[in-house]
């Protein structure tokens, strides 16, 4: 496995591979790997004939109040984690080399940040934009992974694809959960013990919110009460909305999501189902 840190070598190894006709695989990450993130690399790997794993905490996506500064990073576990996994190259540039200078051109979501996180991160999406547009281009992949998880993420990215023709093709993981349901994160490492054995409530309480939906009845009064009764976390959104466009009012294919905020962790999670 190679590790690259300058934009100079990735564009020589992606025009050598290039030339060999090889397919290439992104799987953007921000590091501190889990099994979430090893699953998009499992795809990846099953897909193409080689992998690049982006590591890059990018600041562009973290609001001035939020955790840039101390959000998790152990670059040697995510080598060795990478490598078992199969990855063929690491991309782990240090800021100035992916941001030599202010840029004056911005990337936005438009609508589709209007909504579940988007409204409470402002300008959250616009840096996920300009940091995926810039790897889309860097790394030139045949397809990209992203995960369910993150299903807002996932559905603009889709978006920006389709609206700006870039020539590769997304391709959707589903997300990897505990045993006991909590959807695995980098963040979970922020949760105290007891906030750790309450955070599988979210899972549960979007289980039940989906039953309610399908049944015909507002699933977010329950899950509201069920969430305030059986964890210490704050609810910051609970909503159902159709996917992957975001409105109000699904009748299709939905989401139903939430974001619960903790002492040290926000922690999002959802399920995406026909209501139908
Ligand atoms: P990060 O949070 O590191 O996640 C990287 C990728 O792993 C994302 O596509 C995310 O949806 C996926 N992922 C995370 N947890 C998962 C889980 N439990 N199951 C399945 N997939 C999971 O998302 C980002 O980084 C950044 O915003 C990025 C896209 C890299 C841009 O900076």
């Amino acid at each position: 496995m190679q590790v690259v840190n300058t934009v100079k070598d990735l564009r020589d190894w992606v025009l050598s591979t290039k030339e060999n006709g090889q397919s290439i695989g992104l799987v953007p990450t921000m590091g501190f790997l889990h099994e979430g993130h090893l699953a998009l690399v499992e795809s990846a790997k099953s897909e193409n004939d080689v992998v690049v794993m982006s590591i890059f905490v990018n600041p562009a996506q973290f609001g001035p109040n939020e955790d840039f500064d101390r959000y998790p990073r152990d670059f040697e576990r995510d080598s060795l984690l990478a490598e078992q996994a199969g990855v063929d190259v690491i991309f782990s540039p240090p800021v100035e080399e992916m941001y030599p200078r202010k840029s004056q051109i911005t990337m936005g979501a438009g609508t589709l940040a209007d909504v579940l996180c988007g409204k409470s991160r402002p300008g959250h999406f616009d840096g996920v934009l300009k940091v995926v547009t810039k790897l889309f281009h860097l790394v030139q992949p045949d397809t990209a992974y992203f995960g369910q998880k993150d299903a807002q993420q996932l559905a603009i990215i889709e978006s920006l694809v389709r609206d700006f023709d870039f020539p590769l093709e997304i391709h959707r993981i589903a997300t990897v959960r505990e045993q006991d349901g909590l959807a695995k994160s980098s963040r979970n490492v922020y949760l105290s013990e007891t906030e750790r054995a309450e955070a599988p409530k979210l899972y549960q309480s979007l289980q039940r919110g989906v039953t309610a939906a399908r049944d015909g009845k507002d699933p977010i009064p329950e899950m509201t009460r069920f969430i305030q009764s059986e964890t210490s976390g704050k609810i910051d959104y609970i909503e159902l909305l159709s996917y992957p466009d975001l409105t109000k009012a699904p009748n299709g294919q939905a989401i139903l999501a939430l974001a619960v905020q903790f002492q040290k962790a926000r922690l999002i999670d959802n399920i995406i189902f026909n209501l139908k």
